[in-house]
């Protein structure tokens, strides 16, 4: 990799602004603000750690929920400083202001080792503008950026893309620098056969991630609710299943795609499809699935059918490459979650590099008890499609070369 990383900076007594992606789910209950996940911050305590054990002082910045450019403390970073303190066994300072005198004269106080939280950068609408002022303000605050908020590095921000011109050094964070390698780097020349799973229920969201693997994949596997778009476009029934009825051009566009490539396109070979959505419904088997014989009339699809699970979980099995991004039902609730449950089984058991492409079908693995048993969940949303489309992310742009 191109891009500096942290480990080839010489730390001991810097001022390092570390850049994370805390934008963690949370529930108020009784008026205590509540983490549900925190992943996000556990992985970012590797770089955190590494820093600190080197003898640097690290002044972190983060963004938390969309605020607009005001201050609203519904989007305090507060409750995430008490977290982290729990998480690194000690004190974390927490600065209700992310630029200025207030966090200045703290920074002045810190000792080696010692982490200080800066309130949530997009309380300043300079942050989402990409402000240089607000850019140079965070920078006066560090001698050195390390950026590792992946999550956010599609975003051309003040504090994940502009700061990078005010400081000597702008380096990756471990995470980032994990996410590059499995999101770009085992891509690269993938080993083969490289299998693609997509779910999720929309063709339109992942329109440019097929059309950027199509020249790297051998085969794909399509489930989610994206797969009665390209039904419609064959002409097997539907019933009441979600299509994008302004995107069937998209479809057939891709199926024509696939065809002059020679790459396997899959798509169900049967589903399950249910009157009601609910957690205690109970779907039954579409049967193989043909344009004479598909969903039923007043029916609704919303998990892969057993044919199915079975050739998928035979393609993963001859893998040596799986990249998964959406899952292949509505997992969140147990009787539609049977195909992503089997496929992330199969997954968990192949001995391929196996790489969970952010979101949906990272909670999905992790619910199911196979996170540790694939070779890498991203943390990114947006910014690991961004990068699997094969765009330049701002946040990385930035960051100085080796
Ligand atoms: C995310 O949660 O995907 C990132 O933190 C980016 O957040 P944003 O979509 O509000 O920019």
């Amino acid at each position: 990799m191109s891009k500096l990383s942290v480990r080839d900076l010489s730390l001991a007594g810097k001022r390092v602004l570390l850049r994370v992606d805390f934008n963690v789910p949370t529930e108020v209950k009784d008026g205590v603000t509540r983490i549900t996940d925190d992943t996000r911050i556990q992985e970012s305590l590797p770089t955190l750690n590494h820093l600190r054990e080197a003898g640097a002082k690290v002044i972190v910045m983060a963004h938390f929920g969309r605020p607009k450019g005001e201050v609203n403390l519904k989007y305090t970073l507060r409750p995430v400083a008490e977290h982290l303190s729990k998480l690194i066994g000690k004190p974390v300072l927490f600065s209700p202001e992310s630029t200025g005198a207030v966090p200045a004269a703290m920074v002045a106080s810190m000792q080696n080792g010692d982490v200080l939280l800066l309130e949530n950068v997009r309380f300043h609408a300079g942050e989402e503008s990409n402000d240089s002022v607000f850019a140079k303000a965070l920078a006066e605050l560090g001698d050195v950026y390390v950026n590792d908020a992946f999550g956010a590095a599609h975003r051309a921000h003040a504090s994940t893309a502009g700061i990078a011109a005010h400081l000597p050094q702008a380096a990756m964070g471990l995470l980032m620098e994990r996410e590059l390698q499995y999101l770009q780097g085992e891509l690269t020349s993938p080993a083969r056969p490289f299998v693609v799973i997509l779910g999720g229920s929309k063709v339109s969201d992942k329109i440019g991630v097929i059309k950027a693997l199509m020249q790297k994949a051998d085969t794909f596997l399509i489930g989610g609710a994206m797969a009665y778009t390209f039904f419609r476009v064959l002409g097997i029934p539907t019933g009441n299943s979600r299509v994008e009825a302004d995107k069937l051009n998209l479809a057939q566009e891709i199926l024509d795609l696939a065809k002059a490539k020679g790459v396997r396109f899959l798509l169900p070979l049967d589903n399950m499809e249910t009157q009601e959505i609910s957690a205690t419904a109970q779907p039954r088997s579409t049967g193989l699935v043909s344009p004479q014989k598909g969903v039923s009339e007043g029916w609704e699809a919303v998990d892969i059918g057993p044919a199915t699970i079975e050739l998928y979980s035979s393609e993963v099995a001859k893998a040596k490459t799986v990249l998964w991004n959406g899952p292949l039902g509505i997992f969140e609730l147990p009787p539609f979650a049977n195909g992503t449950h089997s496929i992330a089984k199969a997954l968990a058991a192949s001995d391929a590099v196996s790489i969970i492409g952010g979101g949906d079908s990272v909670t999905a693995v992790k619910q199911f008890g196979f996170g540790d048993q694939v070779s890498f969940c991203s943390t990114g949303g947006g910014a690991s499609l961004e990068l699997l489309e094969g765009k330049v992310l701002p946040g990385v742009a930035a960051l100085s070369e080796k």
